[in-house]
């Protein structure tokens, strides 16, 4: 599972939210150092404050200057968001309507100016409602991509998470110096523990009928490209989308989570 380690560890954005919570516990069961800011410490999920390879720092990424960000940033592997907007009137709708989108070029800037001498690594979580540049995509068709068009133009949160994929896609590219990134596209979300999943190039379920994603299989599949440097390369510059494999049943175990379709 994995094959090389993670030295300088992980700063981890959104480690109190449902997908982060279970990324911040994987990481840790892993062995991966962590450094997490959050709002508040107290949402964190419970028995990680007291893990020696957890790093708490209580702070607004948004308003967070740019030294302190480099200084959280400095001698890390690789950089995990899991930022989402709050499920209430003010979190969709109030101020920052750019949260995630802002949080990646601010961690992008202050990757490039500290200049490391190997490219860090950024995982953002996504969406499968984040198209891929240049019509990628190409199971989806116009009905789907008007909808979605309606949909950034009233959801802000939907607006953010394309623009910020469209930060790491279309400002940052392939071929960055300093930055390498892999923007995780998982489906409807659901709870669960770790069990089979699939990861594909693009998207492979209607928006209509959609299918499903544990936040553990999220979670896993965002420590194993931490973890795994073959799955990074596999990886890097790609908008993978994330599906449960339904063929996977009760008593059959996870031994092929994280199958390439
Ligand atoms: N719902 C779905 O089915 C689905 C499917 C695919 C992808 N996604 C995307 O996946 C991402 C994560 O989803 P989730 O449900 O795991 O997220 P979540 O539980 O809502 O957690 C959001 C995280 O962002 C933080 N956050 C929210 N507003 C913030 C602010 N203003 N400043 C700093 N931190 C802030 C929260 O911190 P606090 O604890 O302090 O609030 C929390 O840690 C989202 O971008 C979402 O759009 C969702």
């Amino acid at each position: 599972m994995s094959s090389v380690s993670s030295p300088g560890g992980v700063l981890l954005l959104g480690a109190t939210g449902r997908t982060g919570s279970r990324v911040l516990t994987q990481l840790l069961e892993r062995g991966v150092p962590v450094c997490t800011i959050v709002r508040s410490a107290e949402r964190l999920p419970a028995g990680v404050a007291q893990d020696p390879r957890l790093t708490v720092v209580e702070a607004e990424v948004a308003a967070m200057p740019v030294v302190d960000l480099q200084s959280h940033i400095a001698g890390r592997d690789a950089l995990i968001s899991c930022l989402g907007h709050t499920v209430s009137l003010r979190g969709v709708f109030g101020p920052p309507r750019d949260l995630v989108g802002d949080a990646v070029r601010r961690v992008c800037r202050a990757i490039e100016s500290l200049r490391p001498a190997t490219p860090t690594r950024l995982i953002l979580m996504s969406s499968v409602s984040v198209n891929r540049p240049a019509r990628a995509d190409t199971r989806r068709g116009v009905g789907e991509r008007s909808f979605l068009w309606v949909l950034r133009a009233v959801v802000p949160p939907a607006r953010d998470n394309q623009r910020a994929a469209d930060v790491l896609a279309l400002e940052v590219g392939t071929d960055a110096a300093f930055v390498e990134w892999v923007v995780v596209r998982p489906d409807t979300l659901v709870d669960g523990e770790v069990s089979a999943y699939a990861t594909h190039e693009g998207i492979v379920a209607s928006l209509f009928r959609p299918a499903t994603t544990r936040m553990a299989n999220v979670a896993h599949f965002m420590a194993e490209l931490v973890t795994d440097a073959a799955m990074w390369r596999r990886w890097r510059g790609k908008m993978p989308v994330v599906v449960d494999d339904v063929t996977d049943r009760p008593g059959r175990g996870s031994a092929s989570a994280g199958r390439s379709g």
